[in-house]
């Protein structure tokens, strides 16, 4: 039988990378892998903090052994962040402030809040944008005129500053959308986004920051992740997205939007 990898968190022997992986409740919960060291499964509420719940069959421990692929490579190639922040604001002041605002949080809804994203993943994809492998008739000629020096210039920029929470959301849908984000949906499969995303929805280098985020643009792109359309996710949130109702969509949208 295949045996669970150990959780990153413990057997991570390297400080301060720790939160390139995923959370405990992402990895260990999910893919069934053992903090310690195979003694017992964890399970409900252990004292590794893992919440359970989405123990849901093999596709679960497909996407957590995915997010693992894609976070641990990133940890060993993390580079010291270059590029110039002034230079990136100056940038932005010409070329992106009316759609994301000097500060990364724009004016309108359906453009994303980029302040606070990190320098990595707005980095990722901005290559994404430029490649075509992601899609957007918007972004797509914005990032394909940008240098290398550019994209990192203001990569640095967008982290340095603070999203700040949408103050317009459905109060009503805000309990459905917490339990959502911090416990999943068992019976449907869906894990907890914070299993990825991080309890305070912060992100790191491989999952996109969320708080903050603009409800409408988070409903647009889990609608992408579930078309197909966007497909930069190694496939974790297209399953995701499949998973999850519209009112559950937008229940999570709107507490997304409120975290700060
Ligand atoms: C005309 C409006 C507009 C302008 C100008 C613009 N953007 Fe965007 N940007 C968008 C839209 C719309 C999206 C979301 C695309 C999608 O549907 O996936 C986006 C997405 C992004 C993302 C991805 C955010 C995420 O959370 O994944 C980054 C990074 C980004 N833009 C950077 C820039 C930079 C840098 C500039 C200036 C050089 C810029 N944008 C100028 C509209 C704009
Ligand atoms: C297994 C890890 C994982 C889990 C769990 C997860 N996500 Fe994601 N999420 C990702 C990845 C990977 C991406 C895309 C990263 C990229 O584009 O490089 C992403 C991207 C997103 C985006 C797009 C953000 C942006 O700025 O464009 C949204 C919105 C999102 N996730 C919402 C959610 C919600 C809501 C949940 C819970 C229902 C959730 N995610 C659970 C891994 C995860």
């Amino acid at each position: 039988m295949h045996r669970a990898p150990r959780c990153p968190r413990r057997s991570s022997s390297t400080p301060g990378r720790r939160n390139t992986v995923p959370t405990c409740s992402a990895c260990c919960c999910r893919s069934g892998c053992r903090p310690n060291a195979g003694r017992r499964k964890p399970t409900g509420s252990s004292p590794n903090g893992c919440r359970g719940g989405i123990v849901n069959g093999d596709k679960f421990r497909k996407i957590a052994a995915l997010a693992l692929l894609g976070a641990l490579p990133a940890a060993s190639a993390l580079a010291q962040p270059v590029g110039d922040a002034a230079r990136g604001r100056e940038l932005v002041e010409q070329n992106c402030i009316a759609c994301h605002g000097v500060d990364g949080n724009g004016p309108v809804p359906s453009f994303p809040k980029v302040a606070g994203l990190h320098y990595e993943y707005t980095i990722k994809q901005l290559h994404e944008f430029q490649g075509k492998r992601r899609p957007s008739e918007i972004m797509q000629p914005i990032a394909a005129v940008l240098t290398e020096q550019q994209v990192q210039d203001v990569a640095l920029y967008f982290a340095s500053q603070r999203a700040v929470p949408v103050d317009t959301v459905d109060a009503s849908l805000l309990p459905l959308g917490r339990k959502l984000y911090e416990d999943g949906n068992s019976d449907s499969g869906v894990p907890a986004c914070a299993g990825c995303h991080g309890t305070e929805g912060r992100g790191n280098a491989r999952f996109p920051r969320l708080a903050g985020q603009f409800q409408e643009y988070v409903v647009a792109q889990i609608q992408q992740f579930a078309e197909g359309k966007r497909t930069n996710d190694k496939r974790m949130m297209q399953v995701i997205a499949n998973r999850l109702t519209a009112e559950e969509v937008q229940a999570v949208a709107h507490y997304i939007a409120s975290m700060p």
